[in-house]
């Protein structure tokens, strides 16, 4: 469009004009985001990607072009015009507008694109379903507020690349097609074409590439990279996302945390104007688990776990003494103020629990009288009080408790606890609450494999203390890692690295996996260890989730520009689709016939 663009030279953005530009020229160049007509005048709200600015047609004084111009445009329309700013009178300043005090007297104006009426409005809040406005992504990207979330997502990468530069790190780029790295999920395959039958894996993350950088001795890395998990989606989970991925060689889990918390401590203050005090807590995993029901503890708020497994060890009680028995616990929580729930709102909250794999929940209503529980029958009102105490309840309080094997009553009355803190709405979501867990356990018993798995994943170090378990208790084993949790979200997770062939062998043999597996899978890992490996260690932030939690988004879709729904398909796109039989043909690939429907 050179011709049309010829002459005319945007003077800046919409949201750039003010008040001291009063009387100036400006040049404008956006989207008619509204367009309101009087007798005398017509008001253009005018859109470019930093916000609204008002231009004003004076239809008794504009020349005759304009007149018609004016005439021809509708909402998003592509435009520009050229005016000079004037301040509002007093009665007609919009408090609700960045530049509500000023507007721009149209003088000339060009229409640049026309454009059909769109299938929402483009508006700050409005009310459209998510699958419209993804499938017209482009459309939802005008709206200033989702703009807004993209830009800051840029200024959060550009502090971190000049952050971690600064500190001597060397950003280097992965690959995409490599092989499967087991970060815990399901891989996304590529078939290659010149290896019929063959297959790359899309990284899960650049973990192994990042630990052979260390061999190289590159020493400090970063990466903005991209990972791919073929997971189940939620809230702050999406199949493609990103990392800032970072690895450092000759160094402790101090020092990792360290350089990470002068990054966030940087990315606060810069991006929200927020200090955010140093150093972190630092809570080891048992004890998260134990106060929170949980190894990301929301920390903005108490409402911690109690055991009661010793008041009530004894009973007629089966729920409970079946529970104990097995070796499990019984547990709650105060749900302080909630006393006056109904019953029905009550039993909302055992469903909750039952989500989490809770067979139920038993409770106590503290009241002005004493108490009103579910558990009467098998308790004396001495050991209801007992209870009571350990809660520190008072009138009005709700306790809740669950019984069962110690890894359900964490997450069943972890969950209860931020239900309950929601449904009272006592969080404050200008509150940022940092923390470590750190100690996690190295290994995980997978009673579906019927194995151990790892936890974190298996090049992450066991603590040198527990390293006499390893082969008598393998899960008491603790592991050299740690999570960074902000306000209940897993923000950042990493770990200090074996760097020793002998351990890394030893680990792979307690995952399962023959030595000849394991040199199938990794042995270039484990080839690579034998030519002098730095000790090392590092860690990878979701950047997704840093952006949701410092922009209050509700999800990590709303921060990415291009987002997959739940099904991890992309309603843009269409993508994935079918593709042509040649091209399965070529990779030598037949699909099975209840799949193949759909293809040419
Ligand atoms: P981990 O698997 O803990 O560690 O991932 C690091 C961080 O990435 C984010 N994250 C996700 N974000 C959005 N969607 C997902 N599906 C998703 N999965 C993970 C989380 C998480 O804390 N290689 C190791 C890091 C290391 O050891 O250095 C790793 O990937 O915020
Ligand atoms: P029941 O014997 O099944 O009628 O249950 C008696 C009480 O125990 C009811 O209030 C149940 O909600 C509660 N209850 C059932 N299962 C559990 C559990 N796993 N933990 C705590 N309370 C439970």
């Amino acid at each position: 469009m050179a011709e049309l663009m010829q002459g005319i030279r945007r003077s800046c953005y919409c949201c750039d004009v003010n008040e001291a530009m009063v009387g100036q020229e400006v040049t404008l160049m956006g989207w008619v985001s509204r367009k309101r007509e009087f007798s005398h005048f017509s008001f253009i709200l005018l859109r470019d990607r930093t916000g609204i600015v008002q231009a004003v047609v004076d239809r008794d004084s504009c020349s005759r072009e304009v007149a018609d111009k004016d005439k021809e445009i509708r909402g998003e329309y592509v435009i520009a015009v050229t005016g000079r700013v004037a301040a509002r009178t007093p009665e007609n300043i919009n408090p609700n507008m960045k530049t509500g005090n000023i507007e721009v007297n149209v003088e000339s104006m060009k229409i640049l694109s026309e454009s059909d009426t769109p299938p929402f409005q483009i508006e700050e809040s409005i009310n459209v379903s998510t699958e419209l406005r993804l499938k017209y992504r482009y459309l939802d990207l005008r709206r200033p507020n989702v703009a807004a979330n993209i830009v800051l997502r840029h200024k959060l990468c550009q502090i971190v690349r000049q952050f971690l530069s600064d500190e001597g790190f060397i950003e280097i780029e992965t690959p995409m097609l490599t092989k499967s790295t087991p970060e815990g999920a399901r891989d996304y395959l590529v078939p290659s074409r010149v290896h019929p039958g063959n297959f790359y894996a899309l990284p899960q993350s650049p973990q192994l590439f990042k630990q052979l950088l260390m061999v190289s001795g590159f020493d400090r890395y970063f990466q903005i990279a991209k990972c791919f998990r073929d997971e189940d989606l939620r809230a702050d989970r999406q199949p493609e996302f990103t990392q800032i991925d970072m690895e450092l060689s000759f160094i402790e889990q101090d020092d990792v945390i360290d350089v990470n918390e002068r990054l966030i401590k940087k990315v606060f203050k810069e991006l929200k104007g927020i200090d955010v005090p140093t150093p972190f807590l630092r809570m080891p995993y048992c004890e998260a688990m134990e106060r929170f029901g949980s190894d990301k503890p929301d920390i903005r708020f108490g409402m911690e776990l109690q055991n009661i497994t010793d008041i009530v060890d004894g009973s007629e009680f089966g729920v409970f003494q079946n529970a104990i028995n097995a070796g499990g616990s019984v547990r709650g929580i105060n749900a302080e103020g909630c006393g006056s729930f109904p019953r029905k709102k009550i039993d909302s909250l055992v469903d909750v629990a039952k989500t989490y794999g809770a067979k139920g929940l038993a409770w106590i209503v503290v009241n002005e009288e004493g108490f009103k529980t579910t558990i009467s029958k098998f308790f004396t009102d001495d050991k209801i009080n007992e209870i009571i105490a350990r809660f520190n309840a008072k009138a009005g309080d709700l306790i809740l408790l669950c019984a069962d094997k110690d890894s359900i009553v964490f997450d069943a009355l972890g969950a209860l606890r931020l239900e309950v803190a929601k449904r009272l709405e006592i969080l404050d979501e200008r509150e940022y609450k940092f923390l470590w867990v750190t100690e996690f356990p190295l290994l995980e018993y997978s009673e579906e494999e019927q194995r151990y798995v790892a936890k974190h994943h298996p090049f992450t170090s066991p603590m040198d203390e527990d390293l006499q378990y390893i082969d008598t208790d393998p899960g008491r084993v603790r592991a050299k890692a740690y999570d960074m949790v902000l306000n209940g979200c897993e923000v950042g997770g990493g770990s200090i690295r074996i760097h020793s062939r002998e351990i890394q062998s030893q680990m792979f043999k307690l995952l399962g996996f023959t030595p000849e597996d394991a040199q199938e899978r990794f042995g270039f890992l484990l080839d690579a260890f034998k030519y002098g490996a730095p000790p090392h260690g590092g860690l990878a932030f979701g950047l997704d989730r840093l952006v949701m939690l410092l922009t209050g988004a509700e999800s990590i879709r709303d921060v990415i520009a291009f987002p997959k729904v739940k099904d991890a398909s992309c309603l843009l796109t269409d993508a994935p689709n079918t593709v042509d039989k040649i091209q399965l043909e070529e990779l030598g690939i037949e699909l099975s016939p209840n799949e193949n429907t759909e293809v040419e």
